[in-house]
């Protein structure tokens, strides 16, 4: 049994009942059984069209084009209820003249089909709108000289939407079987509502996530700036040369962090905040770094398209960074300082980082793991923490550091 909400004139109420069953199954005629066949067609395709995401407003387009289709009337709408007003907004449909769709407005009170439908969850059905005195029929239906109407509820998890409601001028009835179909589309049609509602929010979460990590990334960057050039400050007065150099030698490396970072969070894409193009972020800091030393050029020459991880980025990236300073400071005593860095892809998950310089080359005495200060160790902790293999070469002229790094920690999976 289909059960229907219909206004009883006598009593001049909306009682449940069991909908118009229709003629008898002998007597169906072939017209009748096509149109249930075609009411199949349109739930199956509808169903395909909601679950492909289609855009919200060809959606609710096509959901009143194909209920009015499939119920063989003219008129069609889906109403948006407005809670405030108490009104449904016309927001799609078929049939209506211009300034109906998205502008005309009607009322949502329980003594209306629609606000019936609305507050009771059940389908609402009248068949004879043309001969009905009490029933508040809605302007708009009169205007149009509507006869018959049926609303069902267009319901999503927390508050309806609102209801889909099909009009007819034709003498006929609906039954049974239509409100089934129409409750159908609307059940279809509800869902794809709530689908795209919770969409729109976890894009809009995605969203705030976003703009709140540039805002912590920022504000990280400003610190460490501000780090940076307190201990410039503090150098700037300290009595001692010795301890002038140091805090000088720590701004300069907390400066190439800070420098480093605004690259790590460039991207748009949330999902792809863990890796980065090794290239292009190398490039970048090179360049930084070119800049902020007016008597050194670097040259960098980079393959692009090596994606690494951030974090195996960082600790490679500042050790280039020690490497290219120390050219900088120690190669070129005469000056014409020139640091070449290049970036190769030598196996599919190794590259081969090289820092070379022409200049005076290292001391005789130099040995990375006994050295002292801290640029060296630095360098060689980074090694080993990214367990890559560094190769020193003395070259006539200069020197040239290589850097054969794995991609992935040997320990990483995937
Ligand atoms: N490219 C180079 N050419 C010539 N000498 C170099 C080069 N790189 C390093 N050295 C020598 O190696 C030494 C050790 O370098 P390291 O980076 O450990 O110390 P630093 O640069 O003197 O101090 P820090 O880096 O701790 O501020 C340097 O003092 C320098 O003599
Ligand atoms: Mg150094």
């Amino acid at each position: 049994m289909v059960s229907v909400v219909t206004y009883q004139r006598t009593t001049r109420e909306f009682v449940v009942e069991e909908a118009p069953a229709g003629p008898p199954e002998s007597e169906v005629s072939i017209e009748t059984l096509r149109l249930r066949i075609r009411q199949q067609e349109i739930l199956a395709d509808f169903g395909v069209l909601a679950l492909k995401g289609t855009p919200f407003a060809e959606l609710l387009d096509q959901g009143a084009r194909l209920a009015a289709e499939g119920l063989k009337a003219e008129f069609a709408k889906v109403l948006k209820f407005m809670p405030e007003e108490n009104r449904f907004l016309v927001c799609a449909g078929v049939g209506w003249g211009p300034g109906v769709v998205g502008h005309a407005s009607v009322g949502a009170d329980m003594a209306s089909l629609g606000g019936y439908a609305l507050k009771t969850g059940k389908p609402v059905i009248s068949n004879h709108l043309d001969i009905e005195e009490r029933f508040r029929t809605p302007e708009l239906l009169v205007e149009y000289g509507i006869r018959r109407a049926m609303n069902v509820i267009l319901q999503n998890d927390h508050s309806p939407y609102g209801v889909l409601e099909v009009d007819s001028r034709l003498e006929d009835e609906f039954v049974a079987a239509d409100i089934v179909f129409l409750q159908g589309l609307g059940n279809i049609l509800g869902m794809a509502i709530e689908r795209q509602r919770m969409e729109r929010d976890l894009r809009q979460a995605v969203e705030r996530q976003q703009l709140l990590i540039k805002e912590v990334n920022h504000r990280v960057n400003n610190s460490l700036s501000i780090v940076a050039s307190m201990l410039h400050l503090h150098a700037s007065v300290a009595e001692s040369s010795d301890v002038r150099l140091e805090l000088h030698e720590a701004s300069s490396r907390i400066a190439a962090i800070a420098r480093a970072h605004p690259r790590l969070y460039k991207s748009d894409r949330i999902d792809t905040l863990d890796t980065l193009d090794l290239g292009a972020y190398l490039t970048e800091v090179c360049t930084d770094l070119d800049a902020s030393m007016p008597d050194c050029e670097v040259r960098v020459v980079v393959e692009e398209g090596i994606e690494i991880r951030t974090d195996r980025a960082i600790p490679a990236i500042l050790l280039v960074n020690e490497l290219i300073t120390n050219a900088a400071k120690y190669a070129y005593p005469a000056g014409d300082c020139r640091v070449w860095v290049t970036l190769t892809r030598v196996q599919r998950e190794t590259v081969v980082i090289s820092v070379r310089d022409e200049g005076v080359g290292l001391p005789p005495t130099f040995d990375i793991k006994s050295g002292r200060r801290l640029g060296m160790r630095l360098v060689d902790t980074f090694s080993q923490q990214l367990q890559a293999h560094l190769q020193i070469l003395r070259k006539n002229p200069g020197t040239e550091f290589i850097l054969a790094l794995p991609l992935k920690a040997p320990s990483q999976d995937g």
